[in-house]
């Protein structure tokens, strides 16, 4: 029987839709355990579940302890409750009036609660978030990731899922591995698994109403050179991200050892364990939640990032060369509205005493109009610069440093360097300016921390 004809039988014996669609989508799944590549043009299809077919992290934790371990306090776990975002999102809402306006604003939920969204709720970020029950509110989760059987889109989420029917019928769970026979779940060899697209289609961020690309993670990594048809050239979102582990940032300029082990205490030694700590860039969220591990490994992956080099071009001119040596895609990538990667400069006289200087944030922890960031900046369609995303008709400004690429800058010195002074330029980031953190309401968030990417000095 082919997939279509299953799909009328399922259609005729199921009464309730919802029933019907999770039918629909578990019959290939059983049949294909391996993956097929994903159609990226397929429409969009809604899927629908009920909250009992997915699993409790904690049970998964029970075998998979390592994992559990890493995984517990990432920005995955923590993308429904993160402070920052629940506020951002309910702060973007406020006072907006066109459709398309509040349809963008209210879309978040379908990534940063997506068990939630698939089972019913919160379907909106106007959704009451207290009432979010326990399993959906940790965030992207084993259960979800790992009953992934096919994407219907390369941006917005397209997860096709195949999740089991709870914990006494767990089903079948999608894994790197072609040999696994555990006895709690079934397993099954998923070429989706070890690609770059399940990452990428949560990655790429598109405007709901204006599809304006809101981020572009995934597309920054798809045509750079790590995306070589050359397997030993090859590296995928997991070969830096879920390889990286205390003392291995694992970055584009660093080593990537491999991290043996088991996935549980007595399962098979296997040369090779993915890493779930999923850290980017992002060092004071981990704080937040105390977890200083997080945040350092963060910090280690920044400073692996790029390199700053600086050259006098003329008695008072100085060329400030900034590269993106260790990231996978753009620097910076992801929220690029929000993330500031910047330069500060600083020239210091025989004794010591700084006598010019930019780049630094004022008393309000805000950086001056003339300091070169490297950022998006989103306009209304008309030429005006938004910070409210679900605004963003267009882009007006794009400063990232793509894969493997330099950006110049000029900076004019006054005074002209005398013999004896030294001239510093520093590579900085923080994940957000603290505009948009003082303009939310509610207790204050910040000072975010600032992080040291690179550094170089001359004595002239
Ligand atoms: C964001 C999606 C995502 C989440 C969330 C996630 N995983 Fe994974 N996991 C993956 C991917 C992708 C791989 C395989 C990577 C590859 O082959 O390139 C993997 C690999 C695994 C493996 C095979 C062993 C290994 O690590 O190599 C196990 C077991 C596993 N995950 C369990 C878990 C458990 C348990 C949780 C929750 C605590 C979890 N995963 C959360 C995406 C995820
Ligand atoms: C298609 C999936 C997707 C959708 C939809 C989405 N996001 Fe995100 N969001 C992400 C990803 C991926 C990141 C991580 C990128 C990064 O760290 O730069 C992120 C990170 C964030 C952060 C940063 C959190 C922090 O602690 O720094 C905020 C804030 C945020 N999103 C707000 C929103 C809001 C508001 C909406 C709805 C208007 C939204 N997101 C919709 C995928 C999504
Ligand atoms: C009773 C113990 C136990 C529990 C509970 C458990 N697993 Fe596993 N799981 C295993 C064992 C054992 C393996 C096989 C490991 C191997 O072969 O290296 C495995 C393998 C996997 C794999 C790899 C599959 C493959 O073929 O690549 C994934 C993914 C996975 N588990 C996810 C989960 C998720 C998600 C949960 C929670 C819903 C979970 N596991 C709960 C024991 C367990
Ligand atoms: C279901 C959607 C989804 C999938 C699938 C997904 N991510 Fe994410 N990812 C997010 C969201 C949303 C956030 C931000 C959460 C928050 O606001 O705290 C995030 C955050 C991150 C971060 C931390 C970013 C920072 O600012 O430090 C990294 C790294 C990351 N993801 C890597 C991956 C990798 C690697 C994969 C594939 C194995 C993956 N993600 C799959 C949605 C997703
Ligand atoms: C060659 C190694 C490498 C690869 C491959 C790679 N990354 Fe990264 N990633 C990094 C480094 C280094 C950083 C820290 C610098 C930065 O923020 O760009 C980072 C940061 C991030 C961040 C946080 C960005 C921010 O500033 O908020 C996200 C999200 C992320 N990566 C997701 C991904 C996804 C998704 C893929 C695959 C499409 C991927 N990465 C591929 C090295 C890599």
């Amino acid at each position: 029987m082919n997939n279509k004809v299953k799909l009328q039988v399922a259609g005729t014996v199921c009464g309730l839709i919802v029933l019907c669609i999770a039918l629909a989508w578990l019959i290939p799944a059983v049949e294909a355990p391996s993956i097929e590549a994903p159609s990226v043009e397929a429409p969009s299809k809604e899927q629908a579940f009920n909250l009992e077919q997915f699993i409790d992290p904690e049970t998964c934790g029970g075998c998979h302890d390592e994992i559990m371990a890493q995984w517990q306090g990432s920005m995955h776990h923590l993308s429904h409750k993160d402070p920052v975002y629940t506020r951002v999102a309910k702060f973007y809402l406020q006072g907006l009036t066109d459709a398309g306006h509040i349809a963008e604003a209210e879309s978040c939920v379908k990534c940063h609660t997506p068990v939630g969204y698939v089972t019913g709720f919160p379907k909106k970020v106007s959704d009451e978030f207290s009432k979010v029950q326990d399993i959906p509110a940790q965030g992207i989760q084993c259960d979800y990731c790992h009953t992934a059987v096919n994407l219907s889109q390369m941006y917005n989420n397209g997860f096709m899922l195949s999740p089991g029917q709870g914990e006494d019928d767990p089903g079948i769970k999608y894994g790197p591995f072609d040999d696994a026979e555990p006895e709690f779940h079934d397993a099954a060899f998923s070429k989706l698994h070890t690609d770059s697209k399940i990452c990428g289609t949560c990655h790429n961020v598109k405007h709901v109403a204006f599809g304006t690309d809101l981020e572009t993670t995934y597309t920054e990594w798809e045509k750079g050179p790590y995306n070589s048809p050359d397997p030993e050239k090859h590296v995928s979102c997991q070969g830096c991200h879920m390889y990286q582990r205390p003392g291995v940032p694992a970055t584009g300029s660093t080593p990537r050892p491999e991290n043996p082990g088991s996935a549980t205490p007595d399962a098979k030694q296997r040369p090779h364990i993915f890493t779930h700590y999923f850290v980017g860039a992002n060092s004071g969220l981990p704080q937040m939640f105390s977890d200083q591990e997080k945040s350092d490994m963060a910090v280690a992956r920044l400073r692996h990032a790029a390199e700053i080099s600086l050259e006098m071009e003329k008695e008072h001119t100085v060329r400030v060369v900034v590269s993106n040596t260790g990231a996978g895609h753009s620097l910076p990538t992801g929220l690029t509205d929000m993330r500031q990667v910047w330069i500060e400069l600083t020239l210091a006289d025989n004794d010591g005493n700084v006598v010019f200087q930019t780049g630094v944030p004022d008393k309000n922890n805000e950086l001056p109009a003339n300091t070169v960031i490297f950022n998006t900046i989103f306009g209304d369609g008309k030429g005006n610069p938004v910070i409210n995303i679900a605004k963003a008709k267009e882009i007006l400004s794009d400063t990232r440093i793509p894969v493997g690429k330099s950006a110049a800058h000029l900076f004019e010195l006054n005074p002209t360097p005398q013999s004896g002074y030294t001239l510093t330029a520093r590579l900085l980031y923080r994940s957000m300016p603290q505009k948009i953190l003082n303009q939310l309401p509610g207790e204050p968030i910040g000072p975010l921390p600032v992080v040291e990417m690179a550094a170089v000095t001359k004595i002239f």
